[in-house]
């Protein structure tokens, strides 16, 4: 059964549209039929395959194929060749709109997809933010990707780990388009004070050990807008630098940053990804006044420890250690982002 619109890679696909992008001039079906070692008949439907999938190829007569333009889409041919990663490669299930990434990627670890699983897709209807919030998530413009993975710790390790999603942020945003966005505590993203980025980290244990984890990145990539309740408090890649960026690009930057941080984590490095996570962060330092379901915590926020909890030092010189929760004001609050 075929979870997805688009599912992996077929290597013979791969292997025809890697021959017709490094030439950029016409190759004949012949070669292309030597280069995958099938039939030109077989060549000529991989070739409507990908047409299908909004891959423009011309064909001209006694010439060849020739590849026009690459759909700008997060499909598992360009997200996954080349990619520099050993345990995070997919399989990478792509749809054009699905309800949640999370969602389908929580169903499909909970069925036994191996760590590196991916879920992406253009738009979604359901897209969900940290707390029950929504995210708005409109078709083609932003990053929605979703990642199964399977860590031997504990969950009290989660605090931690999500300030590592943060970082693998920054890294990747910087890394594809030279932007670097600041951290608000625990993992959102901002620039320009308002929020690119979040982070919906699900998890499922078993006798105090993680069974898996799903984390679902959402950035807003090229938006050119956002409706009238969320356009102060959200930005998107685009709004800030003034122009469009590749959303493959960014997301193999950010399969490769946090596969390195990751493994960072795995081999108990954790003080030196918090040492890069308070260099871009803007919450210490800062008044802030946190909510955790029905309480509000409020103070000034001094440290993170080296569990990732936030410390808020109240007015009385109290400390109080946060796991989890929003920080209000906020910049990212409101019904999509
Ligand atoms: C936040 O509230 O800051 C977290 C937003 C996370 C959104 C992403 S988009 C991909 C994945 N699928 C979802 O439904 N949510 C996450």
């Amino acid at each position: 059964m075929s979870f997805s619109d688009h599912e992996a890679a077929d290597p013979g696909l791969v292997a025809i549209l890697a021959a017709l992008k490094a030439g950029g001039t016409p190759v004949s079906g012949e070669s292309l039929a030597a280069v995958t070692g099938v039939s030109r008949t077989a060549v000529w439907k991989r070739i409507n395959r990908l047409k299908a999938l909004g891959y423009e190829i011309a064909a001209a007569p006694r010439q060849g194929y020739r590849l026009l333009a690459v759909p700008d889409k997060l499909l598992p041919e360009e997200v996954l060749p080349g990619l520099a990663t050993r345990r995070l490669r997919g399989p990478l299930h792509h749809f054009e709109v699905i309800g949640s990434t999370n969602d389908l990627a929580k169903e499909l670890a909970a069925g036994g997809a191996p760590e590196g699983t991916l879920v992406t897709a253009e738009g979604q209807q359901a897209g969900r933010g940290r707390l029950g919030r929504q995210w708005l998530s409109p078709p083609g413009v932003g990053l929605y990707v979703s990642l199964v993975l399977r860590p031997n710790l504990p969950p009290t390790e989660m605090p931690a780990l999500t300030l590592t999603t943060a970082v693998a942020g920054v890294r990747a945003v910087r890394r594809a388009t030279g932007l670097t966005p600041d951290i608000k505590w625990p993992n959102d993203l901002l620039l320009d004070g308002k929020k690119v980025a979040g982070v919906l980290t699900e998890m499922e244990t078993e006798s105090d050990r993680i069974r898996y984890l799903v984390v679902g990145w959402g950035l807003n990539v090229n938006n050119a807008g956002f409706p009238p309740d969320l356009a102060d408090i959200a930005t998107s890649l685009r709004l800030a630098a003034g122009r469009t960026f590749s959303r493959v690009a960014i997301l193999r930057a950010w399969l490769e940053e946090f596969e390195a941080l990751y493994e960072r984590f795995l081999a108990r490095d954790f003080p030196a990804i918090l040492r890069e996570w308070r260099e871009h962060n803007v919450t210490l330092g800062q008044e802030v006044q946190v909510r955790q379901g029905d309480r509000l915590i409020c103070g000034r926020a001094v440290e993170v420890d080296e569990e990732g909890a936030l410390l808020v030092e109240q007015p009385a010189g109290r400390l109080i250690r946060v796991v989890s929760g929003e920080i209000t004001p906020d910049p990212g609050r409101g019904p999509g982002q």
